[in-house]
């Protein structure tokens, strides 16, 4: 098939998938209404800031037997120059995300347990193994599957989502290649004379074909499961497995005609030679680079366009940080980008500033929460005084970040000359120096001596206090 018929298909199922998805949509939104978070968190308090720096608001858009996955949605608006939702997939052991593609680009973490993905990259076909901290990226309408072979180990991603090239019909949208009933196949939108007469087969193969599936998008593949051709896939080596849809591909196999749909979406070129010359790009472990700033209170590590490079064509850059007990970053802003956070471990509080020095958000997070800080707005992370407080995330921005320091020995207020500085403060040039001089460390802070934070929290206001 010429590169101009595949693409006009692809247009054309694109097209029709519309409908499909609307009307898978109608049925999503309903289960989404019911399974709206359970956790009643979202009623308490009514703090309108606190919502918009959390995002509490999480919905399971995926649930099987074998697996969920919750979507934690940016809420948009204007003060986000680039959104982006945070997904969470949580796989059973031996289980598989059926082969699929979306509107949104993302970029998978993995939490725990270890993953097979399979992708097409640039018209080839590759499947990579994860294990913890790794980070892999799939763009926006390559088809993909997570495979978890662990016979005992759950898998958990943390992934970006990006809906920058989505259709906006949803949070992201799902086109499921494979399948029958649920999830919809988006050629089951087609009129069955049209499929047929594209596949050249009857239409009661067809139909056969198309309504196999309905155990949901994410599948058990144990041998105890009723066989699919998921099953079949999901057990083979990783080259039988590759070799396998290689020769379904070319027509060798008898079940060809339940293929030969992954041809007709040009997922696979037609030179053999290239199909799995693997110029894909391997994953990157987060937890293998050295800290980019350690000290006795943590260590923080960013990873950029230039260490990953396909961080860059995604417009996204990654960051771990883990703090001591107690311990604090200091206050600072991103100039370049906004960031999302998720609490990996431990418990903390985040306090952001809005830019006319009012306190926005002062509130305690817990593992699992998600928060955003906008580009330029000030902000520090301190851990409770109980636990390390591990905290992952994701910036707007795949260039290098920057961070500025508003407070420690290497903040932005060193830079100034002290004349001006104490000018700006309005107090001595004694005063200020001592007072810029007193923290000796930088970045990462140790807590303040003694005291509840709770009740600390109440009683520092920063008022006019006259000069003595
Ligand atoms: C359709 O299938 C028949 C046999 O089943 C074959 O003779 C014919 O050439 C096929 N047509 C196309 C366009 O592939
Ligand atoms: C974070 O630091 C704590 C100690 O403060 C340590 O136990 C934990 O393993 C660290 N986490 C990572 C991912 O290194
Ligand atoms: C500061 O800015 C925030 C957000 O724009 C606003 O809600 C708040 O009322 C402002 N406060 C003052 C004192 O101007």
């Amino acid at each position: 098939m010429g590169k101009g018929v595949t693409f006009l298909l692809l247009a054309l199922v694109l097209c029709h998938a519309l409908t499909v998805a609307t009307g898978y949509k109608g049925e999503k939104q309903r289960r989404k209404e019911r399974e709206r978070e359970e956790s009643g968190e979202e009623g308490e308090g009514g703090r309108r800031a606190e919502d918009m720096f959390l995002m509490r608001r999480s919905t399971r858009v995926i649930r099987t037997d074998a697996g969920e996955m919750r979507v934690v949605r940016s809420l948009g608006g204007r003060i986000i120059e680039k959104p982006l939702h945070i997904g969470f997939i949580t796989m059973e052991p031996q289980s598989l995300f059926i082969p699929q593609y979306l509107d949104s680009s993302l970029i998978l973490f993995v939490r725990t347990g270890e993953a097979r993905v399979g992708c097409i990259y640039k018209d080839e076909m590759v499947e990579r193994r994860l294990k913890i901290g790794d980070v892999f990226p799939i763009p926006a309408g390559s088809t993909f599957y997570i495979l978890n072979p662990g016979e005992g180990q759950r898998l958990h991603i943390i992934c970006s989502i990006d809906p920058s090239e989505s259709l906006n019909l949803d949070t992201f949208q799902s086109f499921f290649i494979g399948g029958g009933t649920y999830p919809a196949s988006v050629l089951a939108g087609f009129s069955p004379e049209t499929l047929s007469s594209a596949f050249n087969v009857s239409v009661s193969r067809l139909t056969e074909m198309l309504s196999r599936q309905q155990e949901g998008p994410i599948v058990h593949i144990a041998p105890a499961h009723a066989p699919s051709i998921w099953t079949k896939l999901s057990q083979l080596k990783e080259e039988d497995r590759l070799m396998q849809v290689k020769r379904m591909v070319q027509g060798e196999v008898e079940q060809v005609k339940e293929w030969s749909w992954w041809s007709l979406f040009g997922m696979f070129s037609e030179n053999e030679g290239n199909l799995f010359k693997d110029k894909a790009p391997d994953s990157y472990n987060i937890y293998k680079k050295s800290p980019d700033f350690r000290n006795d209170y943590g260590w923080s590590v960013a990873v950029d366009g230039s260490d990953y490079k396909p961080l860059k064509d995604h417009g996204t850059g990654i960051y771990l940080v883990n703090l001591t007990a107690g311990s604090m970053m200091a206050p600072h802003m991103n100039p370049r980008a906004s960031e999302y956070g998720i609490v990996l471990r431990g418990s903390g509080r985040i306090q952001i500033v809005f830019p006319n020095g009012t306190l926005g958000m002062d509130t305690k997070v817990r593992e699992g929460d998600v928060f955003w800080v906008p580009r330029y707005f000030a902000f520090c992370q301190l851990a409770s005084r109980s636990s390390p407080f591990e905290f992952f995330g994701f910036t707007t921005s795949s260039l290098k970040n920057r961070p500025q320091f508003l407070v420690g020995a290497n903040s932005l207020l060193h830079t100034f000359n002290t004349p001006e500085l104490a000018a700006a403060f309005g107090v001595t040039e004694e005063r200020i120096r001592r007072f810029i001089n007193a923290q000796n460390e930088a970045v990462i802070l140790p807590a303040a001596p003694g005291g509840d934070e709770d009740v600390k929290r109440a009683s520092v206001k920063f008022e006019a206090v006259p000069e003595v």
